[in-house]
């Protein structure tokens, strides 16, 4: 599958490993091509900038999911929610992930620098790859009613 990241500083943020290179080296891994969006570096940059641009990526369908990264996962969840079509899922949990693909499918992850670890980033990373959309008469209603 082909998939759009991106983040802001906070994929670069000190200790190393940085989170960035490794969740975008972790996702082609998994044989997935990866649209990357930048940041690049952890000169202080705007989050919206970059959810802006992976949801473009998934909207126009170049990219079948986004993955995006902040601080927390809110202020970029937040960002790409704006965008008709999109529906970004801050995660924490695997539940979570589960339950965002299975019921609300959504199509953008949205993880945190400083919320999750590394280890628990790619675990994430890897559900939400893996879990389908329930397809579910209630779920596909719910989703339809948000346009
Ligand atoms: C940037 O410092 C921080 O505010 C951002 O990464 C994110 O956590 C916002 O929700």
């Amino acid at each position: 599958m082909k998939i759009a990241f991106g983040c802001d500083h906070a994929g670069f943020e000190a200790p190393e490993p940085f989170y960035a290179p490794e969740i975008v080296r972790y996702m082609e891994s998994l044989g997935h091509e990866v649209a990357n969006c930048g940041t690049h570096g952890p000169d202080s940059v705007d989050y919206p900038d970059f959810a802006n641009a992976v949801s473009a990526k998934v909207l126009s369908g170049e990219c079948v999911y986004g993955v995006l990264l902040c601080g927390t996962g809110m202020g970029i969840s937040i960002a790409a929610n704006r965008h008709k079509g999109i529906r970004a899922a801050a995660c924490v949990t695997p539940e979570m992930v589960s339950l965002a693909r299975d019921h609300n499918n959504a199509n953008v992850l949205c993880l945190g620098r400083r919320i999750s670890s590394l280890k628990e980033c790619l675990r994430l990373v890897e559900i939400f790859f893996s879990t389908p959309f329930s397809n579910g008469e209630r779920h596909v209603r719910r989703i339809q009613k948000m346009g």
